[in-house]
């Protein structure tokens, strides 16, 4: 074949000097036609739209041209034609092609035909290849880049934080343990009990649950940090909104109190979701007709909204005055499920919510104590058909409050004396929230189950691919 330098779809389609050489790459989508000529549809992943090849069947030999089906993968050289059909604007009229890949026909799984998401999570080694998973993954990029964008912007630090670490940062004991003890044939101390300390790393360890304990110890010497990675969840629930591995967001920031971590967190969500408005918008569209005809309203609504601010206990007085029955009974000190957040979002204010100073008992060890006794300055961000999006707090930064706080739950000061001493040397106030990456897609993109928004899930009974 004549070399010529390989032209992205997503470029080409864009070309207007007709009548150029050029050469592209690709998959075949569809291929259809007649004993004159045929036409593939040809994706390479840059852009949700197909490119027309064009084959003049004089030209070339049938039998090779038999295995371009669905799936096969086609180097093409060709003219840019301008396109006399609807739709596109170009398209190229074939003069070489060299076949790379077949596809068989009767194995290769992604027929025409339309599948359905709980199919395509059965093949997620070839989904990426579909019309909805090109979208969304191209859009996962993007909004990676944005969050990066965000914070580099305004002067925040990329703060890494291990994967590995030895405590549970929520206190909420759902963690994968980390070894490499032989479990058949442990080793064990004199009581009987597993040896940890022949262990890896000496002591028992496990996945992160979230970063932000070791985020803490960034702010406070970097003033502004996030992190930005995989954390991991043994909990077994197999909900739509649910993973066991999923990405966080978590920004820290040294002198903020609960006020400056909402306004962030409210600047950031409409960033974001402007950012995909902007930056994806023939994807967006492209979901919206075929999943969520209100997904590009509702990002628009967002956007342009302020969000509603309440405390927990004015949102438990809303919900128990709704008149509405909830599968789960509400009363105040109870943990809110989706119904309830989703309640007060979707039917009562119609508008994002941020909840804050929830009760003492159902929240996390290290949140700043209310003056009440009974509150802390807690705060979670509530998304229309999602729940939860970000979940935060300003910290207690006063080491004898925390250390009663520590005491009362009756939690080990062993593995998290680091995060307890940093409140002894030069504490400060300061607060931060994690935004659940994939909640976040959940909403950007309009899917209903998180499964489809990240490339190969993790959930309860799933580790394929
Ligand atoms: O509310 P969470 O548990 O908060 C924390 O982990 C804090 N350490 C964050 C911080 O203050 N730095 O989790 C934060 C967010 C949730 O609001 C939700 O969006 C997401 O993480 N999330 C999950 N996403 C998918 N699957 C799960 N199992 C999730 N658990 C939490
Ligand atoms: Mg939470």
């Amino acid at each position: 074949m004549k070399q010529i330098t390989r032209t992205k779809i997503a470029d080409l389609l864009k070309r207007e000097d007709f009548g150029a050489e050029v050469n592209i790459k690709g998959w075949v989508r569809t291929r259809r036609g007649n004993k004159q000529v045929s036409f593939v549809a040809l994706n390479d992943g840059t852009t949700i739209n197909n490119v027309q090849v064009v084959i003049d069947l004089t030209n070339f030999d049938e039998e090779m041209l038999k295995p371009i089906t669905t799936g096969a993968c086609i180097n093409v050289n060709g003219r840019l034609v301008e396109s006399q059909g609807q739709g596109q604007r170009a398209e190229i009229h074939a003069d070489e092609i060299e076949i790379y890949g077949t596809a068989d026909p009767i194995a290769y799984p992604l027929q025409k035909k339309g599948h359905s998401l709980e199919f395509l999570r059965e093949v997620a080694h070839l989904r990426p290849r579909t019309n909805t998973f090109g979208a969304i993954f191209r859009m996962r990029h993007h909004m990676s880049f944005a969050i990066h964008k965000y914070f580099n912007d305004r002067g925040y630090y990329y703060f890494h934080t291990p994967v590995i670490t030895a405590s549970d940062a929520e206190g909420a004991g759902s963690m994968f343990e980390v070894s490499t003890i032989d479990i058949n044939n442990p080793p064990r101390t004199e009581e009987g009990k597993v040896d940890f300390s022949q262990d890896f790393f000496g002591r028992q360890t496990n996945l992160t649950v979230s970063g932000q304990l070791e985020g803490e110890l960034g702010a406070m010497a970097l003033g502004a940090i996030y992190t930005f990675g995989p954390t991991f969840r043994a909990e077994n629930s197999n909900t739509p909104r649910h993973l066991a591995e999923f990405w966080m967001i978590e920004p820290e920031v040294a002198f903020n109190d609960i006020t400056d971590n909402m306004d962030l967190a409210e600047d950031f969500l409409k960033y974001l979701i402007r950012y995909a408005l902007e930056n994806c918008y023939e994807d967006i569209e492209f979901l919206n007709n075929m999943y969520d005809k209100e997904l590009i309203e509702r990002l628009n609504f967002v956007v342009e909204n302020d969000f509603v601010r309440l405390t927990y206990t004015e949102g438990v007085k809303i919900l128990e005055e709704s008149g509405e029955k909830f599968e789960f009974p509400v009363s105040w000190g109870t943990d809110l499920q989706s119904e309830h957040e989703r309640y007060l979002v979707e039917k009562h204010f119609k508008c994002p919510v941020i909840l804050t100073d929830y009760p003492r008992d159902i929240k996390s060890f290290y949140m700043k104590q209310n003056d009440d006794d009974k509150t802390v300055r807690a705060m979670d961000v509530l998304f229309p058909k999602i729940g939860e999006i970000i979940g935060g707090s300003e910290r207690e930064e006063d080491y004898e409050k925390l250390m009663t706080r520590v005491n009362e739950m009756e939690m080990s000061t062993e593995s998290i004396w680091w995060y307890l001493e940093i409140r002894k040397f030069g504490t400060a106030p300061h607060a931060g929230f994690g935004l659940g990456f994939e909640r976040l897609m959940l909403f950007i993109t309009g899917m209903a189950n998180i499964r489809d928004v990240i490339p190969f899930p993790r959930t309860p009974n799933n580790a394929e691919f």
